[in-house]
């Protein structure tokens, strides 16, 4: 038999799935958000100088090949940086003010699949850009608790600053000195990213490495006064809008586009892997790519890992069952639910039944009424039906159903 490839899964019952993106999907529009969609297949290149050679993600976790035509194309590995290149694509850039999109779909990962981490999942994103405040910043993260609150999910958020251009080099410099002094004592790991994007040690998991970061200089020490201001600002507003946080100056995410605000929100619920959404601001990016320098800032949800969280609200019974007691009165019954399908859900039963196989069945379906036409009920013209919620018993004539 022929499998689903290994981390990649079948969505059979989305109903979570459903409610998830109807709910984030609501949040967005009620932020001014519309909705982007763009191709899954993309340029290697795009990845490549937007995500960053140095992250695993393009150093080792691209789904890349030639099409037919020569072209070095991957399956896309996150979001942003396809909405990025449609902006600038667009011209979007040159026309100036303020734009803001959000989108859904598949990414794609080759990493190690376990629990809570794939190699096809799902993400929900946002991009925002035009606003260089760090208010926006706010916005964004408002966002992402509006959506987590909304599915009744707890979390923690976690949030830093990288810095921006005035800052971050110095920094780099400094840290470069503290690890080239220590060389001897850091993993092969932290030796590469040494090389190619040093604050990425930062996160490093093993734990000789983080005990000798603790005396490496911090982000956060060398912020230049506006970068520094803007963090203050932010931790204000959260504290002043009762969103708990904490300050984790080791978060430095795994993409290579951030600078200043960095966010993650965590679940303690779902294992290791637990990572809910991630985001931060990206200003550099877009002139990156070749466009009109645009402020940015952004955020993705891992749908997966949501999914396992998510709790469904009880449904309320909701519309039509029609069933007949007899196989000559089935062609009526779809007539009828024909017609009821015009305004209201209503599921037919194509086999006849017993009355009692019937109710079990609209009950399962979950519907508010069960509607049997047995003969008596055609010889009268009418049709029964029972109220499942009010539990009372009518008889209608079937024309006026
Ligand atoms: P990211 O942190 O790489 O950020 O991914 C966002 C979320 O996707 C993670 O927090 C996690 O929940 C989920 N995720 C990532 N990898 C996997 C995986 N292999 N299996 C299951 N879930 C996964 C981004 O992708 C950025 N584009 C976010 C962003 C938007 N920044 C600015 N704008």
């Amino acid at each position: 038999m022929v499998k689903s490839l290994r981390g990649m899964n079948d969505i059979i019952d989305s109903n979570k799935f459903q409610y998830f993106l109807q709910t984030a999907t609501n949040v967005a529009q009620n932020y001014g958000y519309s909705y982007i969609e763009t191709p899954l297949l993309e340029e290697t290149a795009l990845f490549k100088r937007s995500v960053g050679e140095s992250s695993d993600i393009v150093g080792k976790e691209m789904y890349q090949f030639i099409d037919k035509g020569g072209h070095d194309v991957c399956l896309r590995p996150e979001g942003t940086a396809g909405v990025v290149r449609a902006f600038i694509q667009n011209k979007l850039d040159k026309a100036g003010g303020k734009y803001k999109f959000f989108y859904h779909g598949p990414m794609f990962r080759y990493e190690r699949p376990q629990k809570g981490r794939l190699r096809e999942f799902h993400q929900f994103g946002v991009e925002s850009f035009g606003e260089i405040s760090v208010y926006e910043d706010m916005n964004i993260i408002m966002m992402v608790c509006d959506i987590l609150n909304n599915l009744n999910i707890d979390f923690k958020l976690k949030i830093n600053s990288l810095g921006d251009s005035n800052c971050m080099p110095q920094y780099r410099e400094n840290l470069l000195e503290f690890l080239e002094n220590h060389l001897d004592d850091i993993c092969d790991d932290c030796v590469r990213r040494k090389d190619t994007n040093p604050i990425r040690v930062l996160d490093c998991k093993n734990n000789k490495c983080q005990t000798l970061y603790e005396n490496a200089p911090k982000l956060l020490d060398n912020l230049c006064p506006s970068c520094d201001e803007d963090f203050k600002i932010l931790q204000n507003l959260l504290i002043s809008n009762n969103i708990n946080f904490e300050v984790d100056p080791n978060l430095v995410r795994g993409l290579d586009y951030y600078s200043k605000t960095a966010f993650e929100f965590i679940s303690s619920g779902i294992g290791a892997q637990n990572a809910i959404a991630g985001g931060g601001r990206y200003d550099r990016l877009v002139e990156f790519l070749d466009g009109k320098a645009t402020p940015a800032v952004g955020f993705a949800i891992g749908v997966e890992r949501l999914l396992e969280l998510i709790e469904l609200p009880e449904d309320e019974r909701d519309g039509w069952y029609f069933g007949a007691l007899d196989e000559q009165y089935i062609s009526l019954i779809l007539s009828l639910s024909y017609k009821k399908r015009k305004n209201q859900k209503a599921v037919v039963s194509l086999k006849p039944r017993t009355l009692k196989a019937h109710l079990k069945a609209a009950d399962k379906e979950n519907a508010r009424y069960c509607a049997i036409i047995g003969e008596n009920e055609f010889q009268d013209h009418k049709i029964w039906i029972k109220d499942l919620y009010q539990k009372s018993e009518s008889v209608i004539d079937f024309d006026t159903i």
